[in-house]
């Protein structure tokens, strides 16, 4: 019996924990063609929701576009991955595919056998000389013609949707999309987990989404039935874990939804049978696991940065600017402390509670990372 615990984007038909209320709002938006910002931390399985709900609205006749801007590199590749969500949805699917065809003029399909015996499809844009905005703006054009030319319903998904704000045209993007959104009898999804900048988008007077949007932040799921969840994953395949152990599993994370899964992952791999040894085991590897991506984050930080979110790791602090706290972590300036936190707000590292106003780093295992990292275990 295989490891009963997903690390990727659980599948629409993997166990999945609770979300039942955030299942039910969200498709009701869908269907109500509202346009949603959802938002949370990372992995806290906004793309997981967001394709189970795209599952369900797909069985009830649907068309669900779902478009991922992860890593999007110019206002050409916006275009080509909008482009690209149509034709892969609406592949064998006739009348769909001829409406597509008919109307995302901009591009046209390429597909290909694969290695593995499937086809792949890629889209080329079909006239040359055309790029960037105009080609972006044509585009959206085609988009809207797709979605008024269809009778049932569209909804559209756009994960890490912040990235467009990498782009030097930006603002001209947002302004595009927005206008040709609006003309649209569909319902947008805008997904991402950069939250300042995300809500930047929709939140700011001055920007064109500016309240375009229904904000929909997503919490961490129940601790109890987190614990449950991973305990029964266990029963399931041959494993026993009591729910006193399921507790201690979730715990040991914050109760975070990834971090839960592949703590119970590498929990399963040891023992079949969790105890608590065994769940402490599982930690160190999963914190071992983390590691170059750790590493990778500290990287890309100035020192200043680092130290700061050292300080936070351990420390969290109501009191960020008092000096007391500046001194005791060696931090330099207020106007370096102010400048440093809103760029590791910004990259979601750290985040201000909204009840407590406590600063802290936003990922529990990189804290715990981060503390083990300044404090050496000695052999005894
Ligand atoms: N409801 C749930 N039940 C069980 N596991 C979950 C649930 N939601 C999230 N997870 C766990 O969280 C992981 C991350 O899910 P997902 O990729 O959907 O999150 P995300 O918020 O889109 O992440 P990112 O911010 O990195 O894009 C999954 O692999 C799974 O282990
Ligand atoms: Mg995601």
């Amino acid at each position: 019996m295989g490891n009963p615990f997903y690390l990727q984007e659980v599948p629409v038909d993997a166990p999945f924990c609770n979300r039942r209320t955030e299942l039910k709002e969200l498709r009701a938006y869908a269907e109500g063609k509202a346009n949603v910002v959802l938002f949370s931390p990372r992995r806290y399985g906004k793309t997981s929701l967001v394709k189970r709900i795209q599952k369900t609205l797909s069985n009830k006749g649907a068309v669900t576009l779902f478009a991922d801007f992860f890593g999007v590199a110019s206002v050409d590749d916006v275009a080509s991955r909008l482009a690209k969500a149509v034709f892969v949805i609406t592949h064998k699917k006739d009348p769909l595919w001829k409406s597509a065809l008919r109307t995302m003029k901009s591009f046209r399909p390429v597909l290909k056998p694969d290695p593995s015996g499937g086809v792949s499809l890629s889209v080329e844009p079909s006239g040359a000389g055309k790029g960037g905005l105009e080609l972006l703006e044509e585009t959206m054009d085609s988009l809207r013609e797709f979605v008024n030319t269809t009778k049932s319903l569209v909804h559209v998904a756009l994960d890490e949707f912040q990235e467009i704000v990498t782009l030097k045209e930006a603002l001209q993007v947002e302004g595009i999309m927005r206008t040709h959104i609006q003309q649209q009898q569909a319902s947008y999804f805008f997904i991402g987990s950069r939250r300042r900048i995300l809500l930047g988008i929709f939140n700011d007077r001055q920007r064109p989404f500016f309240q375009s949007a229904i904000n929909y932040p997503l919490r961490l799921l129940p601790s109890e039935e987190l614990a449950e969840f991973i305990a029964e994953q266990f029963k399931k395949n041959k494993g026993r874990c009591t729910e006193a152990m399921g507790r201690k599993l979730v715990s040991l994370t914050g109760f975070h939804p990834y971090y839960s899964q592949k703590l119970a992952f590498f929990a399963y791999e040891l023992s079949k049978t969790v105890t608590e040894e065994s769940i402490n085991r599982a930690m160190d590897r999963l914190i071992l696991s983390e590691k170059p991506v750790f590493e990778a984050i500290l990287q890309g930080l100035s020192p200043h940065q680092r130290l700061l979110l050292r300080a936070l790791a351990k420390e969290a602090t109501t009191k960020l600017l008092a000096s007391g706290y500046i001194q005791k972590h060696g931090l330099g300036s207020v106007g370096g402390v102010q400048h440093s936190s809103r760029q590791l707000e910004e990259l979601d590292l750290i985040e201000k509670d909204e009840e407590t106003g406590v600063w802290r780093p936003v990922d529990p295992i990189l804290t715990i990372w981060l503390r083990m990292q300044s404090e050496e275990k000695l052999s005894q």
